[in-house]
């Protein structure tokens, strides 16, 4: 009977401590899942017309034939919208397909390179089915019917022009916009901020009468990665250009006679041009001055000085050439739209970054597009070689032919075909669109970008802190593409992604095949296996602190890759504090020097002395800049990209660490190195870790948490490492950093020397155990996260005595890791970094 009891109080209490983990757990999943629904932004404006989850069918199947197409964009679209993309590798898929997702559009379809990347898009998505419902992706034929593959992965292409990947996506968007549907076709690098459908289709918003709207790369050309098509006939302009830009690389890949005839230089190289933006705003030009022309030529031709090709088109130059081909600006319109009155006026805002008179002419909204009139454009017989002449093989080849019979075999009419003769008056007849270029002012490349709010790049608005919808109270912006003079690295799309918290760190997670897998380390875009992750060391909040150069944080982050190597764990590249003097715009006007001259002077003066400065206490701990977006007065075109949780607890990382080399360990034919975490990963990590040990440990984790009241350097969970048996290094920690007078900027920090055989002694413990040596709740000990985290709490400078496989691991990865080696490296390699 006892026997009995004692079983049965077990299985309660075990039953209890179920209930009790499981309520942690949920309560941080929940938390989780607030997170991702705050990027829910479908529903913020319009009462939510465009939100589509859980309406969307399904699909995921071959688009090839006219039947395929139908059922798939059919299965996809809402209220005839459809999203695509293309994609050939599979981390930007999976994060595009989630950004549209937790937004809440789920009627995007993704284009993808073969059947079993899709079936594994699906497995990676299936957690969030429920709720957002099916997903739907698409491939075309790789091989021919005999099973033979085509040259380069696609029916159409009798070799490759550009990438492949372009020409899927505007072949498909080319069918859907006969079929009669509204697309919204984007590179995978596009985030959305806000709701554009209400923006641009609302029956009081002016911008409803543009069927085609592009994001400007220049004054007057496209950038493709932006495109929105609404309310294009069938058979008219657009529908046109779409099926026109992907059939002229269409016929030169199947027969490039005609560019190799008029350009000796071309055939030389055996080369045939074409990207897909100079192909759409080929075809814009044709449209909007009513008549066939070849902007791919004239801009090719013009960049390789081809005099042969200009003699044979009758022309003397290059720059000739481009005028003729590029519409007379009395083609463009300048338009202004009032939006006063209107809701729009709310959002539309064309200062962007300038927050501040955003807010103030909020009521006296007015906003601008650069306009056209697109028009079907017929030779009337004739080709000039002032326009390109006619660049082609007159009779179609095969493919060309199949291509055309699959717009027919959808059964709609088609455009009328410039070419031929009796259609002239038909293209004359037909009902003109019209055109918005996003984001530019007429002959200007500086000041103003008119429209931005419904479309931006990172140069204009991302790295002004815009993007970090989490730390904004408002929506500036709908959409957003991530371009134009990104700071160097290997990620740098995703990580701008994770530093606006727009990053999907689950899908990651899936996409990797573990929680603690989503990170750079683990990358296998080079195929090559990475070694698992066992510890991470890390310097202590506060230690990197805002007081340090460059050159100081620079050589910090090489002892704790010399720690890093010699526990045989990865590094946390350390963050950057934001108010560091080196990564403001105008070093010693802002940033901590300037702080620490205004707390000096606080008898007299109470107001701030630069942007944002709020001068500490005097005679306390650091003085710490209040930060603001746009935050101008940081250096982000390259020193800095901020992020974190909130505004007080905004961070900076130095893009120097977030190449590959800096990362993962194992690249193809190059020697083993250390491995490194990002800050943005690393604090990820944490959180994960933080949210695993209140869930599993709650009793502990809640101990921990108190003692941090009166241990403020005690870190949220596990040891910190000791470093030396004595001397400065192991003295412990007495009083809380910021005790002691803040350092004086340039002082010169203290960077520790420390021994390679006193570290393992010292560590033995902790480091056989996992990293938390003993069960106490203080110091070194305590229950231990998935990825155990091993805390330095001072500057190190290097490990002494480093030998064998650690001092090979660190000589090699100083080799290829620029970030370690910033300052061997010549001046001029290091300008924009
Ligand atoms: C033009 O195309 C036709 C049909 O494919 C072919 O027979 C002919 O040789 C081509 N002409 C040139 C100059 O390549
Ligand atoms: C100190 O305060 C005075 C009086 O407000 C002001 O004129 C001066 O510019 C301040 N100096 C610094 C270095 O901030
Ligand atoms: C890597 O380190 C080992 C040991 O120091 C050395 O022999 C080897 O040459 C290094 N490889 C490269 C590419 O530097």
């Amino acid at each position: 009977m006892s026997g009995y009891t004692s079983t049965f109080t077990l299985v309660l209490v075990c039953l209890a401590a179920w209930a009790h983990w499981s309520v942690q757990a949920k309560a941080h999943d929940m938390h989780l899942h607030q997170h991702y629904l705050r990027l829910k932004v479908c529903d913020r404006r319009g009462g939510g017309a465009y939100c589509s989850w859980g309406a969307t069918r399904g699909y995921v199947g071959p688009l090839d034939s006219a039947a395929n197409i139908k059922e798939a964009l059919e299965a996809t679209q809402y209220k005839k919208e459809l999203i695509l993309f293309s994609e050939d590798r599979m981390p930007e898929a999976t994060q595009s397909l989630a950004r549209f997702r937790n937004a809440g559009y789920s009627h995007i379809i993704g284009i993808l390179p073969e059947l079993a990347e899709c079936h594994r898009l699906a497995h990676i998505f299936a957690p969030w089915t429920h709720e957002h419902g099916p997903l739907q992706c698409g491939t075309y034929a790789t091989r021919d019917p005999s099973g033979k593959p085509y040259p380069v992965g696609f029916p159409f292409l009798a070799r490759g022009i550009g990438m492949t990947v372009w020409w899927r996506k505007w072949y498909t968007a080319a069918r859907a916009v006969a079929l009669g549907y509204n697309v919204l076709a984007l590179d995978s690098d596009n985030l959305v901020l806000g709701d554009l459908y209400w923006r641009v289709k609302a029956p009081d918003s002016p911008l409803s009468e543009i069927n085609l709207f592009t994001q400007a790369e220049c004054g007057d050309c496209v950038n493709s990665g932006f495109v929105y098509i609404q309310n294009a006939a069938p058979n008219g302009p657009i529908a046109w250009m779409l099926y026109d830009m992907v059939l002229k690389v269409v016929r030169w890949a199947e027969d490039p006679s005609g560019i190799f005839d008029l350009s000796p230089k071309a055939k030389a190289a055996n080369w045939i041009w074409s990207d897909d933006q100079e192909s759409m705003s080929d075809v814009l030009y044709s449209a909007i001055t009513g008549k066939p022309r070849f902007f791919i030529l004239a801009h090719n031709l013009n960049m390789h000085k081809d005099e042969e090709a200009y003699k044979k088109l009758g022309v003397a130059n290059g720059d000739e050439l481009m005028k003729n081909i590029k519409p007379p600006k009395d083609k463009w319109t300048f338009k202004k739209y009032d939006l006063a009155g209107t809701p729009l006026a709310e959002v539309a805002c064309d200062h962007l970054p300038d927050l501040e008179r955003c807010r103030r002419e909020v009521a006296a909204a007015t906003t601008h597009l650069m306009t056209a009139e697109l028009q079907m454009p017929h030779c009337g017989g004739e080709w000039p070689g002032s326009l390109g002449g006619y660049p082609f093989n007159k009779t179609l080849g095969p493919i060309a032919l199949a291509y055309r019979q699959s717009f027919k075999d959808l059964g709609v009419p088609l455009p009328p075909d410039p070419e031929d003769p009796a259609t002239e008056a038909a293209a004359r007849a037909t009902r003109k669109e019209k055109y918005g270029l996003v984001h530019v002012r007429p002959g200007m490349e500086g000041g103003v970008y008119p429209a931005g709010w419904l479309e931006g790049t990172w140069f204009r608005t991302g790295r002004h802190g815009l993007w970090h919808t989490h730390l904004l109270q408002h929506e500036f912006q709908s959409f957003a593409h991530i371009h134009a003079s990104l700071f160097p690295g290997d990620f740098q799309k995703q990580l701008v992604m994770q530093a606006a918290g727009i990053y999907d760190w689950r899908v990651g997670a899936r996409l990797a095949g573990g929680a603690n897998r989503p990170y750079y380390l683990y990358d296998d875009s080079e195929r090559t296996p990475q070694p698992e992750l066992r510890r991470v060391v890390a310097y202590l909040d506060g230690v990197v602190g805002p007081w340090l150069s460059k050159k100081e944080v620079i050589a910090a982050a090489n002892g704790l890759a010399q720690v890093a190597v010699a526990l045989g764990a990865a590094a946390a590249w350390p963050a950057v504090d934001c108010s560091s003097d080196w990564v403001q715009l105008r070093p010693g006007m802002t940033g901590y020097s300037a702080l620490l001259r205004a707390a000096a002077n606080t008898t007299t003066a109470a107001g701030s002395a630069a942007s944002g400065s709020a001068p500490a206490p005097a005679g306390s701990a650091a003085p710490v800049m209040e930060h603001s977006i746009p935050w101008s007065y940081l250096d982000t075109s390259f020193q800095a990209v901020p992020f974190g949780p909130s505004l007080r607890a905004l961070k900076c990382m130095w893009p120097g660490f977030t190449w590959r080399d800096c990362l993962t360990s194992r690249r193809p034919h190059r020697p083993p190195v250390g491995r490194g975490l990002t800050p943005v990963e690393f604090e990820h990590l944490v959180q994960l870790s933080e949210r695993q040990l209140a869930a599993e440990h709650a009793h502990w984790w809640d101990q921990r948490q108190r003692l941090r009241q009166v241990q403020p350097w005690l870190p949220s969970f596990g040891p910190v490492l000791r470093l030396a048996k004595d001397g400065p290094a192991a003295t412990p920690l007495s009083a809380a950093p910021g005790a002691a007078p803040p350092p004086a900027p340039g002082a010169g920090a203290l960077l520790h020397a420390v021994r390679y055989d006193e570290l393992l002694e010292l560590n033995v413990e902790a480091l056989l155990q996992g990293g938390g040596a003993g069960g106490g709740v203080g110091g070194a000990g305590g229950p231990e996260p998935s990825v155990p985290v091993l805390w330095v709490d001072r500057l190190v400078g290097g490990v002494e005595g480093l030998r064998g496989e650690a001092a090979a691991l660190y000589g090699n990865w100083t080799k290829e890791c620029r970030g370690l080696r910033y300052y061997d490296i010549p001046e001029r390699d290091r300008t924009n970094w």
